[in-house]
């Protein structure tokens, strides 16, 4: 049965270019029912949409991720509202704050706020992506409540049930099967799996045993048993009620 549900992707990366379409069509004949792929500028948004107009169980999110801003990404804006109308296009992402990278925060901030209102006029959920960004993060989504993911999460479990008092969803990915992960499973530990959403963000972070190499999204398996032991349930249910989930935030049915 295929219950593995990829909500954060990024299968146009280029390192898929040798074995994309064969990756794609083996996936969803081992485990994987669905990807949604995220774009990060318009070419990346377009190229998501391709493969979700190839492959049945590709839908692609479309947006301007923060680490690809420059002063002229303002007037990418109006394109990514027009290719969120394309029918298979599932939610404005992969969008946020990144204060790890160098880039100004008022164009971060204003290129975010204006995605979150793009998402509220199309009535669309977002996946954000939120690094060393945590306090400017709340407030905004405090402010926006939008609908969606907090993708990769890395707060704390205060910060962890404020976003889900929001209504949104917690995107759990490889970081929790590491050595070294300890937040994160304090944070699995700590908030209902009716909350969470797994996610690879291939092709990088890989679970432990996978660690360091290419991931994709049938990884998913490893990061859906670190759940389960964690919660004390079978990977079963962490799959079964994360598909649930994913499949009630982008608004969409998948075949298993
Ligand atoms: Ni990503």
């Amino acid at each position: 049965m295929n219950m593995i549900f990829d909500t954060h992707s990024h299968y146009d990366d280029k390192a898929f270019d040798e074995d994309r379409d064969t990756l794609l069509t083996n996936l969803f004949e081992n485990g994987v029912c669905a990807v949604v792929n995220q774009g990060t500028d318009v070419g990346t948004s377009r190229l998501g949409l391709e493969l979700a107009e190839k492959y049945d169980r590709v839908f692609a999110a479309v947006g301007l991720h923060p680490e690809c801003l420059t002063e002229k990404s303002i007037s990418d804006l109006e394109k990514i509202k027009d290719l969120a109308k394309h029918p298979k296009a599932v939610a404005i992402g992969e969008i946020g704050l990144d204060y790890y990278y160098d880039i100004p925060k008022v164009l971060q901030k204003q290129i975010f706020t204006a995605q979150l209102d793009i998402a509220k006029d199309l009535d669309m959920p977002v996946n954000i992506h939120d690094r060393e960004a945590h306090g400017d993060m709340l407030d905004i989504l405090k402010k926006y409540s939008p609908r969606g993911i907090l993708h990769c999460f890395s707060g704390s479990v205060e910060m962890a049930k404020d976003i889900i008092k929001l209504g949104m969803y917690i995107g759990i990915g490889g970081v929790l099967t590491f050595k070294n992960a300890v937040k994160i499973v304090e944070v699995v530990r700590n908030i209902p799996l009716e909350s969470i959403v797994l996610e690879t963000d291939c092709p990088y972070l890989a679970p432990v045993p996978f660690r360091g190499k290419r991931n994709d999204s049938r990884y998913i398996e490893y990061t859906a048993q670190r759940i389960a032991k964690i919660k004390g349930i079978t990977v079963e249910k962490v799959l079964e009620t994360t598909k649930y989930n994913a499949e009630y935030v982008y608004n969409i049915n998948v075949k298993q």
